[in-house]
């Protein structure tokens, strides 16, 4: 297991709780549907994989590709598609799996992308919420964890390219903004 930086914010046993109830909230409230999940690629990429495991029903599954940051640790604000859908989603109940939601501004990009694309339901699924960032109102209808404003390592998450396999989720403290 390698190792990582910061200190631990959110244990992987705190993680696979937490995961594990999203999974269920989703199948009660899609009871009778296939929703169709579209992960957003490469944060949300660990999270999707454990979500789809905790979720016990059937379900479908896509990835669109984003790009916001730049390779530091604050957003550039500039959202670009680097990876678009392989399937229509018209008529379908389409939740979007995120990492974290914290300006808002990817989120909102991808939810007036997909909403051009007439899915039945567009619902929201984000393992972090960091909540005093918020930029653009973007509303969210599955919450992993709300967080403060901090920058978060692992578990997906990177910094310039590094540290998504770690296990546990890290915080930089005392970390310069870069
Ligand atoms: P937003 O558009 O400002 O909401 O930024 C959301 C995206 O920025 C997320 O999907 C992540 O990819 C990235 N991001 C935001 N905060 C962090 C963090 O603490 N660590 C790693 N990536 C982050
Ligand atoms: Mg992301």
């Amino acid at each position: 297991m390698p190792q990582g930086p910061g200190r631990v914010l959110i244990f992987r046993e705190e993680i696979a709780v937490r995961v594990g109830e999203l999974g269920h909230a989703i199948a009660r409230e899609h009871a009778g549907h296939v929703p169709l999940l579209v992960g957003v690629l490469k944060g949300a990429a660990v999270f999707m994989a454990d979500l789809i495991r905790a979720i016990p029903a059937p379900i479908a599954m896509d990835f669109m590709g984003v790009s916001s940051y730049g390779p530091g640790t604050r957003s550039s604000g500039a959202v670009r598609l680097t990876a678009d859908l392989s399937v229509s989603i018209e008529g379908r109940d389409v939740i979007i799996v995120e990492d974290v939601v914290d300006s808002g501004r990817t989120l909102d990009y991808l939810r007036r992308n997909l909403e051009t694309r007439h899915p039945r339901s567009l619902r929201v699924c984000a393992l972090l919420d960091k909540v005093e960032r918020r930029q653009v109102d973007v509303s969210l209808d599955y919450v992993g964890f709300a967080i403060p404003d901090r920058f978060v390592l692992g578990y997906g998450f990177d910094l310039g390219g590094l540290y998504r396999g770690l296990a546990d989720i890290h915080v930089l403290e005392d970390f310069p903004e870069v």
